[in-house]
């Protein structure tokens, strides 16, 4: 599965990318205030950083001024994928985008027949939002397994990129779900290296060898 970071903050992403734990980054409008920079800069920053796809969220409601920004926000790098809303216009959008050869996230997918849509339309990724399912008491890992099982019946290339992640346990049910990308916070990327054992027996190492009195080198 591969891991993308959520966040418009160029620190976070400088550090999971050097430590290879990255392949790609999402963005969206409200992490993008977050950063408090301009968005055409700090999306241009973000593709230097990193290895694969930069999603960049159109603002417009309509396809025509969806495409005008698009054209903007592609310009900036060939990894620049670009995020529209899961609406009509968006995945009309989604379409002439597609078929002209650029990476699109359909985002704000909430059920397995938007999915399907999403699909239908060429998406390179739909983003279903499983952390704001669960908000809403429905189940969120529910939804991707529908995805999953219509996706594989109809061997559609869209490729599932779980959003709203807020937990490890989110990153290990889509694993174990088979989706293919899963977009996080960089402290939930971070918190998957933590187990008790592990910083236990790392303890009880150091002891030991402290007793040893040896040094290395
Ligand atoms: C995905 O692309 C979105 O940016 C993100 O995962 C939304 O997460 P949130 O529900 O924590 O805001």
């Amino acid at each position: 599965m591969k891991f993308f970071v959520d966040t418009a903050d160029t620190a976070e992403i400088e550090e999971l990318a050097a430590a290879g734990l990255i392949d790609g980054v999402t963005t969206n409008p409200s992490l993008i205030h977050k950063s408090g920079k301009n968005f055409l800069e700090v999306t241009r920053e973000i593709c230097a950083l990193t290895p694969g796809p930069v999603s960049a969220e159109v603002l417009a409601l309509d396809h025509e001024e969806m495409m005008r920004e698009a054209e903007h926000l592609r310009k900036i790098a060939d990894n620049v994928c670009i995020k529209v809303p899961l609406t009509l216009e968006g995945l009309k959008t989604c379409k002439a985008l597609s078929d002209e050869g650029t990476m699109v996230n359909v985002t704000l997918c909430f059920s397995a027949n938007q999915a399907l849509l999403a699909a239908k339309a060429g998406a390179t990724f739909v983003s279903p939002f499983v952390g704001r399912h669960d908000d809403n008491g429905l189940d969120g890992m529910g939804l991707l397994r529908d995805i999953r099982l219509i996706y594989d019946n109809y061997a559609f290339d869209t490729q599932i990129l779980v959003a709203s992640v807020r937990h490890p346990i989110h990153v290990l049910e889509s694993a174990r779900i088979g989706a293919d990308v899963a977009t996080m916070p960089a402290k939930v990327i971070k918190s998957l290296v933590n187990h008790v054992l592990t910083d236990k027996g790392l303890e009880g190492f150091l002891a030991d060898w402290a007793k040893t009195g040896q040094t290395i080198g």
